[in-house]
């Protein structure tokens, strides 16, 4: 039965299309069906839409009633959307926040690939102690010609070191190439390539015929280390071993220097080193050797003697390695163990 003030039952049409479209805004589960709700209960050709379109034929003095009417129900609809839009939107993003989630702690499932080598790290440890000093890191060949291996280097054409029971020479024999005994001959490059001063550091691999044992390799590692500058003595070279023995070997650590005969230099020595933790207990054992550039050296070099003086030292790094970590057998350097070069602390 219409209501008199609502001649065609107006609101019960609204409240019918407005429950309706409340029900289907709220059975939404996405945006997408939403806006499909939306469409359909508030667009155009929805029963809204139709009811609105019908004012037209309603009498002038009932419109407002009407207009009313139609508006509150449309009113409570597009806020019933807006709302559910809302909630829609903020669980969509939820889910997608989720989905993307990315565990910054997990472990990954890399399996490591190996160790960087001990030797490889103590070698560059070492040359980082020289560089901190402003020094400079140099190279030379393995495949050396003799000329700077020995010749250059005051080696007698007969010394006992040039024989084929120390040195690995390469076909052809007058090409006179050797596999370098020793990185000295880095020095006299340098000394050839390079501005005065020069204060260099040279890591590098030196072959000798010897039989592998737990305190000999056939190929190694030495560190060579050249300064040639106006005013250096022994004191300046005894400093710089020291100085690379404390950090090698911690605080503690001392060095010796006993006479020797090398013939690059003049005078030579060899040296000791002591630290606490020495394998075998605290003891001198022989590190390397060194001593002042031998005249005839700088000379070959084209440098005169007269004006500048130089100190060379070089040291194997096996040893150094032996020495600091109290390793008994230098053949697990070389045997590509992972297990050994992880204990060293590097894994990649
Ligand atoms: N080259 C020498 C060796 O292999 C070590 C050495 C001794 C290097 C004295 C030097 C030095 O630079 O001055 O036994």
């Amino acid at each position: 039965m219409p209501h008199p003030d609502d001649p065609a039952g107006l609101g019960a049409r609204v409240d019918a299309a407005v429950t309706a479209a409340l029900a289907a805004i709220e059975a939404a589960q996405s945006t997408a069906e939403l806006q499909a709700a939306k469409a359909a209960h508030n667009g155009q050709g929805s029963e809204l839409a139709a009811l609105n379109g019908s004012l037209r034929d309603v009498a002038p003095e009932e419109r407002k009633a009407a207009g009313q009417i139609i508006g509150a129900g449309r009113g409570r609809v597009g806020a019933a959307i807006t709302e559910r839009q809302a909630q829609l939107a903020a669980a969509e993003e939820q889910a997608q926040l989720e989905a993307e989630r990315i565990d910054v702690t997990a472990l990954p499932r890399i399996r490591a690939v190996g160790g960087r080598h001990p030797l490889t790290m103590l070698s560059e440890e070492m040359g980082d102690v020289f560089v901190g000093m402003g020094w400079e890191i140099a190279e030379g060949p393995e495949l050396e010609h003799e000329w700077y291996n020995f010749d250059s280097l005051n080696v007698d054409p007969d010394h006992p070191a040039r024989g084929e029971s120390d040195t690995f020479y390469v076909a052809p024999a007058d090409r006179h190439m050797v596999l370098r005994t020793q990185t000295s001959p880095v020095q006299m490059r340098s000394m050839l390539t390079r501005e005065l001063p020069i204060y260099i550091v040279a890591p590098g691999r030196v072959y000798r015929t010897d039989d592998i044992d737990a305190t000999h390799l056939p190929v190694f590692t030495q560190i060579e280390g050249l300064a040639v500058d106006k005013g250096l003595t022994m004191a300046n070279l005894r400093g710089t071993l020291e100085h690379l023995a404390r950090i090698m070997f911690g605080e503690e650590a001392k060095i010796r220097l006993r006479p020797n005969y090398f013939p690059f230099t003049e005078p030579s020595a060899e040296m000791d080193v002591w630290h606490p933790g020495m394998r075998g207990g605290p003891r001198w054992v022989e590190w390397g050797g060194c001593g002042m550039v031998n005249p005839n050296v700088l000379r070959a070099a084209g440098i005169d003697p007269e004006v500048y003086s130089g100190f060379a030292f070089g040291m194997g790094i096996e040893r150094t390695l032996q020495f600091r970590y109290q390793l008994d057998d230098m053949r697990d350097m070389i045997e590509g163990d992972v297990r050994f070069t992880e204990q060293f602390g590097m894994v990649i």
